[in-house]
């Protein structure tokens, strides 16, 4: 299993999201987050405005999914996701030990 953590622009999240959903992705957290990438200092325009701050808004996606969805998932976010322009954003792939579903205690695959 994997963790798939993506960081997206905001206005961009209604349409992620319906795409995951369309792929079959059940389950997601989702946090409002801040944070830059490479153009630190730069600026960059948000809901029409160009901020100058370090930090802009932006969504971060977190899902676990079997190996085997991984790259079904990227390519959907990434599709849904691009503007094309500085700033759309990033995803991190890592391995996730074990998953437990609380009400059933079932685990692994199966808890996804
Ligand atoms: N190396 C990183 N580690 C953690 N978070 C990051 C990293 N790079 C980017 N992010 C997060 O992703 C968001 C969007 O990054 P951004 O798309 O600007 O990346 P970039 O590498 O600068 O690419 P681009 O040149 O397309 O803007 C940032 O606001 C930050 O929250
Ligand atoms: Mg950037």
């Amino acid at each position: 299993m994997k963790k798939i953590e993506a960081i997206i622009r905001p206005f961009k999240l209604d349409d992620v999201r319906e795409a995951l959903s369309e792929i079959g992705v059940r389950g997601m957290t989702l946090t409002e987050v801040k944070g830059y990438g490479r153009q630190k200092g730069h600026t960059e325009l948000y809901r029409g405005s160009e901020y100058k701050i370090d930090f802009l808004p932006k969504i971060k996606i977190e899902i676990i999914a079997k190996d085997s969805m991984v790259e079904t998932i990227v390519s959907t976010i990434v599709k849904a996701g691009k503007t094309g322009q500085v700033g759309d954003g990033k995803i991190f792939v890592t391995p996730v030990e074990d998953v437990i579903r609380v009400r059933t205690e079932e685990s692994g695959e199966d808890a996804i």
